[in-house]
């Protein structure tokens, strides 16, 4: 479970203008968003959108930290797994928004992984035309990837993340000690996205960041992708062309691998990037 003791280990400023973000890091950060959040924007109400695996485990915490900070919360779950990124979990979640009646200045809290964060994100950017939004990541996958770069979407029978908009969230935080429920199997396919933006970064010459393994690769793939998404294109294409590279073999297996494991098939033609 998580830990009572909060610590923010980073601070990575997302420098987007009047959009800009921070995005917090560290351990036991649950029990400190609520005042996060208030510091940022006092006297809000909040959706808290969830699935039932992560709200089962961790909701109580999250609504128990907001309502410390004086922020009431409505929560709104959903099932868990790519299944609820379509038009009618779309709809749900968006009504159940306005039936808390939530106003434009209010929060939608994305509270989970990938699919959670997608989701969410776009229904916050089609709620009163536009709802800030809050992303706490609780997958690998979604701490290192899908909660930075302000990319939300839907899936359709057309195909995945066919449907969305590019809506940033007002703020992210990524409690590392969540990560103790996440089951090895969902741990592996967020760290084959580590190893992925590392390789990225290096073919395309990002710095070197302190720190060895995961801590320093996440950070380093967050910092990666909030820079791609706006203001390094040359990242953005590499970060393309690796995307290409990944999904290749995926289709060719012929089989929907995990987002992130198709990272790791590649993961022997590093050379061919780097050369
Ligand atoms: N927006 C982007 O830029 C972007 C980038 C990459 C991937 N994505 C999307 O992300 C999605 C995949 O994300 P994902 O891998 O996080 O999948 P997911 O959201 O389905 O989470 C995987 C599973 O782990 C469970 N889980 C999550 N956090 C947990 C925790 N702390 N403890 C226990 N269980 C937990 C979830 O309930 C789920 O069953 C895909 O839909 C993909 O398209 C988006």
């Amino acid at each position: 479970m998580i830990s009572a003791e909060a610590s923010v280990t980073t601070s990575v400023r997302v420098a987007l203008g009047d959009r800009a973000y921070d995005i917090l890091i560290g351990r036991g950060l649950i029990a400190e968003a609520g005042r996060a959040i208030a510091e940022r924007r006092p006297r809000v109400r909040a959706a808290i959108v969830t699935d039932e695996t992560v709200g089962g485990l961790h909701l109580a915490g999250l609504t128990a930290s907001l309502q410390a900070a004086g922020i009431d919360s409505v929560p709104i779950v959903v099932a868990p797994g790519e299944g609820s990124k379509n038009f009618a979990t779309l709809e749900t979640v968006v009504r159940a928004i306005l039936a808390a009646r939530l106003e434009r200045g209010d929060i939608v809290v994305a509270f989970g992984g990938g699919v959670v964060g997608d989701l969410t994100g776009f229904a916050a950017a089609i709620t009163r035309r536009g709802m800030r939004f809050v992303q706490i990541p609780t997958s690998l996958l979604a701490q290192v990837d899908s909660s930075v770069g302000g990319k939300t979407g839907i899936n359709t029978a057309e195909g995945k993340n066919l449907v969305g908009s590019f809506h940033q969230p007002d703020l992210v935080i990524a409690d590392t000690g969540i990560l103790d429920t996440l089951s090895p199997r969902e741990f592996r396919a967020g760290y084959a996205e580590v190893a992925k933006y590392g390789l990225i970064d290096d073919a395309c010459g990002g710095d070197e960041l302190p720190g060895q393994g995961q801590g320093g690769r996440g950070r380093r793939a967050r910092d990666g992708r909030a820079g791609a998404a706006q203001s390094r294109p040359h990242l953005r294409t590499c970060a393309g062309i690796g995307h290409r590279l990944f999904a290749a073999p995926r289709a060719w297996r012929g089989r929907r691998d995990l987002h992130g494991a198709g990272a790791r098939i590649l993961r022997p033609h590093e050379s061919l990037l780097a050369g």
